[in-house]
């Protein structure tokens, strides 16, 4: 695991996007595993930037609402539209986003777990953090072993996210989410985390025990597990000196 400390969201986004601009100028047929929010808006601006050879990127989303069909200004097809993929020439065919108006939720489930193994699995995967630790739509509790399923949402993540669908009330209960162990297959994960309302739930799950109740501890697992913070994100870590040490003097070789 890697903690990197930067001093705003701005050069945090940007520490990010680096290693997605960096995979997809070295491996041009790379599989991305995107997500969606509030956090990840100034990383697709960064990419959008850069001008990059997306024709043969192949993506898959995170997570998407029950019940929420593309066309709903707030369901994450239409988030990922508007902020990234109307902006960069991806294949519409190769953009893989679950399907909250599935008539069978489960096996769409199942198809979308075929279908990340198909594309070879996912080379690099953005995650945030939700205030409760969860990633994905994984809230606390969620097998460290899940895969693709429909979850129930926890009252504090329909009230965090009330803030886009304008009323607590109009926040979907159910969602489509990759599941834990879904995540923890990825070839290499980001979490970019920024704000201070994200500090305690980076701080348990960097430096706590791995536990169900905080599902990012779980990225402990994970074979290459970035935190990218801002300094509000990283606040209330302990062992930031260290963090900082390690990044300032990384070998050549690990540098990006
Ligand atoms: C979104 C997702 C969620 C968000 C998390 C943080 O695809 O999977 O885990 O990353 O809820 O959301 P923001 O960035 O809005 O604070």
């Amino acid at each position: 695991m890697e903690v990197i400390i930067q001093p705003n969201a701005e050069s945090a986004a940007r520490m990010a996007a680096r290693l997605f601009t960096h995979l997809i100028r070295t491996k041009p047929n790379a599989v991305l595993g995107l997500a969606t929010g509030g956090t990840p808006v100034p990383l697709y601006k960064q990419l959008i930037e850069q001008n990059l050879d997306w024709s043969q990127i192949t993506s898959f989303n995170l997570d998407e609402y029950i019940g929420v069909g593309a066309e709903h200004p707030q369901s994450y097809h239409a988030f990922m539209h508007e902020n990234l993929f109307r902006h960069v020439n991806i294949n519409s065919a190769n953009i893989h986003i679950p399907d909250g108006m599935a008539a069978d939720p489960d096996l769409f489930c199942q198809s979308y777990e075929e279908k990340i193994c198909a594309a070879g699995g996912i080379d690099l995967q953005l995650l945030g953090i939700g205030t409760d630790g969860h990633i994905g739509f994984n809230e606390p509790t969620s097998s460290l072993a899940s895969r693709t399923r429909i979850k129930t949402l926890t009252a504090r993540t329909r009230k965090d996210n009330a803030r886009f669908f304008g009323s607590e009330d109009a926040v979907p209960f159910h969602v489509i989410t990759m599941g834990i162990g879904t995540i923890l297959d990825t070839r290499k994960t980001v979490l970019l985390a920024t704000g201070k309302n994200k500090a305690r739930a980076v701080a348990e799950a960097v430096e706590g025990p791995i536990t169900s109740m905080n599902p990012a501890s779980a990225l402990q697992l994970h074979r290459s597990a970035i935190f990218c913070l801002d300094e509000e994100a990283a606040s209330e870590l302990t062992r930031t000196d260290y963090y900082r040490w390690v990044f300032d003097n990384k070998p050549a070789w690990q540098v990006i």
